[in-house]
């Protein structure tokens, strides 16, 4: 394992994920609990992230001294480098060059961080995010690369096995980046790189086991990728002790439901409940149109529905949840304020308290990219893998405005339309989300012969990473017209098509 100690970079998680690509198991630990992080974790070598703050400051934040005691190679990264050459002697201070954005490294001196990467001579782009910059060197390190506003770009004490480097190698920016991590943690750490996805499901399944023993364990599926890779690998550790449940609230897309259940009982044989909610749903919601009561009646009713499923299978141990790993991070705060609510998202994490079982989460160490090539390992057939992210409060937040059954169903054949319109012109992979949004406005239309008087259709694409942040999709108009055509003439309802080309910020990705 290799400990990554945050200290609040925008980028930490990145030097998490080359690390693990390099075949490394890696994990994050903000700096406040690295102590704490380094004894549970017994980590073969550690790396330092990048961060706001400046060591130039009193109370900056600091590696715990166990880390330079333990006799590890250790990496520091931007924030890193400062804190190593402040902690070890060296001094660092503020700089009036900044350096943000692309810059050029010159390698003064060949070592085992550039082996087969970079030589002595050569210059190389590389991506730097900083204001403070280091000015001695502690005793023992020597400087192996420069910038022009950083003399101390990298440098390197190679006996004790410290290496920093004053720019950023886990950002795609630096091209040969991920080339260095792979070093230190192969070469310099010493590291196999042995640590596959098949290993990890042999791993994740015995912990599985040793958690759950005999107890009987629920999960709620949504028919996303989560839930559904943490059921299957939760089926083949504990097998019929697992049941899933389907809270059907009739605001999942067309035939979804249907696909989802199919897919378990018959490919997989899991137990699995589907309840139809859609009644009890939809006419809580009708008449309501604030979005924030929709999300939360719908979240309560939720709730409601799984308990009393739960109780009719008489109760359960474990309720098994497809948390992934950047929700459980903890982030590492400066300021301490509140942040704003924008919205209030919708997941089962008030279940646990209120119905008194323990939680089972096999999927809280991995990235979403990750938990594809898991489910792919458990033979998760490729479309369920690569689909599209789908809120839990489903259509009822793409229906602005009350929601009836006939809205739903108008907005569930125009999106079915689009997202097929989507696949066959080959485009479905290279959006991050897209969907069809039901507009509570009627506006004047000529179809044949007559006048007619129907719903507005907006259509929604975006390019993410995560979500934090999206582009609208650059749609070719023909195939926007192509779209908007069929939708109009195969959905009764629908007689004019709109599409969205707001990013986020300033919009979010759906519309309520
Ligand atoms: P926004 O609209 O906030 O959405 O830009 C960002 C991403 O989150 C999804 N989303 C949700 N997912 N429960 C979820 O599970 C929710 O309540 C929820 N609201 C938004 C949205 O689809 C997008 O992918």
């Amino acid at each position: 394992t290799v400990l990554i100690i945050d200290f609040g970079s925008q980028v930490t998680q990145l030097i998490a994920r080359r690390v693990r690509e390099a075949g490394v198991y890696s994990e994050i630990v903000p700096f406040q609990s690295a102590e704490e992080g380094f004894e549970r974790l017994k980590p073969k070598a550690v790396i330092l992230s990048g961060g706001p703050a400046s060591t130039v400051e009193t109370g900056s934040p600091r590696a715990p001294d166990v880390i330079w005691q333990s006799g590890l190679p250790v990496l520091g990264i931007c924030y890193g480098e400062q804190t190593m050459c402040a902690q070890l002697g060296g001094r660092v201070e503020a700089s009036d060059h900044r350096e943000f954005g692309r810059a050029w490294l010159d390698i003064e001196k060949d070592n085992p961080l550039f082996d087969g990467v970079w030589k002595a001579g050569e210059r190389h782009q590389v991506w730097m995010s900083h204001g403070d910059r280091v000015a001695a060197l502690p005793e023992g390190f020597e400087v192996i690369g420069t910038s022009s506003g950083a003399p101390y770009a990298a440098i390197a004490d190679v006996s004790r096995g410290y290496y920093a480097v004053q720019f950023h190698p886990e950002v795609v920016h630096t091209p040969d980046g991920a080339k260095l991590l792979a070093n230190f943690v192969h070469n310099i750490a010493g590291l196999k790189g042995d640590w596959t996805m098949a290993a990890y499901k042999e791993q994740a399944i015995a912990a599985i086991r040793a958690q759950v023993g005999s107890g009987r364990v629920i999960c709620g599926l949504s028919g996303g990728v989560d839930s559904s890779v943490a059921a299957l690998l939760i089926h083949e550790a504990v097998g019929d002790q697992l049941t899933c449940i389907l809270v059907d609230h009739g605001l999942m897309r067309k035939n979804e439901a249907a696909e989802v259940v199919s897919m378990f009982r018959e490919h997989y044989n899991i137990p699995l409940v589907h309840v139809d909610a859609s009644d009890t749903f939809i006419s809580a919601l009708e008449g309501e149109a604030d979005p924030e009561t929709k999300r939360k009646t719908i979240g309560k009713l939720f709730i409601e529905v799984f308990e009393a499923e739960a109780k009719k299978l008489g109760g359960a141990d474990f309720l098994a949840q497809g948390t992934l790993y950047p929700d459980v991070i903890e982030s590492v705060s400066f300021t301490g304020g509140p942040s704003v609510t924008i919205k209030s998202h919708h997941n089962v994490g008030g279940l646990p308290e209120r119905m008194n079982m323990k939680l089972v989460e096999p999927l809280r160490e991995l990235f979403k990219d990750e938990v594809r090539v898991l489910g792919r390992e458990l033979g998760l057939p490729e479309h369920f893998i690569g689909r599209h992210p789908f809120p839990g409060p489903g259509l009822a937040i793409r229906c602005p405005g009350g929601v009836t059954r006939e809205k739903i169903r108008i907005l569930q054949d125009a999106d079915a339309i689009y997202l097929d319109e989507i696949r066959k012109a080959g485009l479905y992979d290279a959006i991050w989300q897209a969907f069809a949004v039901l507009l509570p406005v009627q506006t004047v239309g000529v179809m044949g012969d007559g006048r007619t008087y129907e719903y507005v259709c907006a259509l929604r694409a975006v390019t993410s990473v995560d979500g934090m942040t999206a582009d609208f999709f650059h749609f070719d108009m023909d195939f926007l017209g192509n779209a908007a055509t069929r939708i109009i003439n195969e959905v009764r309802g629908i007689n004019r098509v709109v599409y969205d080309v707001t990013s986020k910020p300033p919009g979010t990705i759906e519309w309520e």
